[in-house]
């Protein structure tokens, strides 16, 4: 099923997400959900808190060719290690009609469960690292806004009223 992607200002996307104790169904549905909902949009990541589901799950996949067999599935994932500079353009589904460039790691290696349970680990650069780091800090409250300078964020925030107002 399609969920409604929550966006910018909505205050559960600020929301710190718990760990997943235990791979239920409900787990399995939700990551269902969540890439219907990702290659729909169509987008190249999405954390659970941005359908509203506040609970430690991101799937990501830069294939470009918006089917499964490229899903990555990252249950409780964690940066273990994270090296190098990155300056990338940076979107988000729960940002629409911003972008902007965001300093993030060049590599890095993310352990996490798969949706067997499993713990995986990702050797991860370029596109890749930038989503890994990306999508975990949605799980954390994060926006890749929050990263931006004080003069530039100050801008997309005065952005985003206007967009705001245009619409009431
Ligand atoms: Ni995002």
């Amino acid at each position: 099923m399609i969920r409604t992607i929550l966006t910018y200002p909505n205050p559960a996307l600020k929301k710190k997400s718990a760990p997943v104790t235990i791979i239920t169904d409900s787990v399995r549905d939700l990551v269902k959900d969540m890439a219907e909902t990702m290659y729909d949009a169509p987008g190249v990541g999405l954390a659970a808190p941005q359908i509203g589901v506040h609970q430690r799950v991101i799937i990501i996949d830069i294939s470009g060719k918006n089917e499964p067999p490229d899903l990555i599935v990252a249950i409780n994932p964690v940066i273990v290690l994270g090296e190098g500079e990155a300056y990338e353009e940076e979107g988000c589904l729960s940002v629409p009609d911003y972008a902007a460039n965001v300093k993030r790691c060049a590599r890095v290696i993310v352990k996490a469960l798969n949706l067997e349970g499993e713990e995986c680990t990702w050797k991860a650069e370029d596109l890749l690292a930038i989503a890994f780091q990306h999508e975990i800090d949605h799980l954390d409250g994060i926006l890749f806004v929050d990263h931006l300078s004080a003069l530039k964020r100050e801008l997309f925030q005065r952005k985003a009223r206007k967009a705001a107002e245009a619409k009431r």
